[in-house]
């Protein structure tokens, strides 16, 4: 089954269109990658997920669930867990473990099986020994895995990022990505990243660039990334190592696309060993 199907979907905020006659199908248990720069749509495609913002033309299933239907909206809601980018906004709770809890209270879980929820949703993001802690005391990749974990404890199949590691030091961004890895490969959830770090798309089973509202590219994410200058034109740059990548292979050093430091000498040492064979 898919988890996610956009119709033909065009949305807009009033004047002009947002979202622009797009369909997508995301399948159980992937992994992709949103791109794009600031206004081509990604938050807008985020929120018709869940119903928070309803298509002008085209229509849109969660699980086979049309979003489209008032009735399935405390299901599909349930379902769509989406962690938003500042970590500072998300918070309800001034402790770590009430904080969890919130939307948990909200669907009408029974008080264990809250309690439950909080003991796996803390585990799944690492933060056991915060359980009591402030709120406000904890560093930005903290709250945000806080803000992970909150999502978790309603138990979705699909986890929406949308740009929630765009305000953490690299430290941060690791942590919070580690943990979305894991939860689409251990736990099967599926994944949606929007971002505009390169180099976390890599870790994507597929990725879509964004442009204008549309998808204007499609592939994994190293097919993406060798398509250098269409990326450009969509103004997304490829970080410092992948132009790096590119001036080796056109220096004639057969490397793959990789953002992964420790991938490249590796590569470039297989490729220099092959030439001194
Ligand atoms: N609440 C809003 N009211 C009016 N226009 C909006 C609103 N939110 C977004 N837009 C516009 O819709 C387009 C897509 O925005 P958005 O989905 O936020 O893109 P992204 O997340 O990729 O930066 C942009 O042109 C933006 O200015
Ligand atoms: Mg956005």
């Amino acid at each position: 089954m898919n988890a996610i199907e956009f119709h033909n979907v065009s949305f807009s905020y009033g004047g002009s269109f947002a979202i622009r006659n797009l369909s997508l199908t995301v399948g159980e248990g992937e992994f992709i990658a949103v791109l794009g720069h600031n206004g081509s749509g990604k938050s807008t495609l985020a929120r018709l997920c869940n119903g928070l913002l309803e298509p002008d033309e085209g229509w849109i299933d969660i699980f086979s669930l049309s979003v489209g239907k008032r009735r399935n909206l405390f299901t599909i809601r349930k379902n769509v867990g989406i962690v938003f980018q500042n970590p500072d906004n998300q918070a309800v709770a001034s402790i770590v473990e009430d904080d969890i809890a919130f939307g948990a209270e909200n669907i009408g879980l029974a008080r264990e099986e809250i309690g439950r929820r909080i003991d796996f949703a803390l585990k799944a993001v690492g933060m056991e020994a915060y359980r009591h802690a402030a709120c406000s005391r904890l560093s930005g990749g903290q709250k945000q895995r806080v803000a992970i974990a909150g999502v978790l404890a309603l138990d979705p199949k699909v986890l929406i990022l949308d740009e929630a590691t765009a305000m953490l030091d690299p430290r941060g961004r690791r942590e919070v990505m580690d943990i979305v890895t894991r939860l689409n490969r251990e736990q099967g959830r599926t994944v949606v990243l929007i971002t505009h770090f390169m180099e976390e798309a890599l870790r994507a089973d597929r990725a879509v660039v964004m442009n204008r509202g549309e998808i204007v590219m499609q592939g994994t994410p190293s097919d993406i990334f060798e398509r250098h200058e269409e990326l450009i034109t969509y103004n997304l740059a490829l970080p410092r190592i992948g132009c790096i990548c590119e001036a080796l292979k056109q220096g004639g050093l057969p490397v793959g696309a990789t953002l992964d430091e420790e991938k490249l000498a590796e590569e470039i040492a297989q490729c220099l060993s092959r030439q001194n064979d």
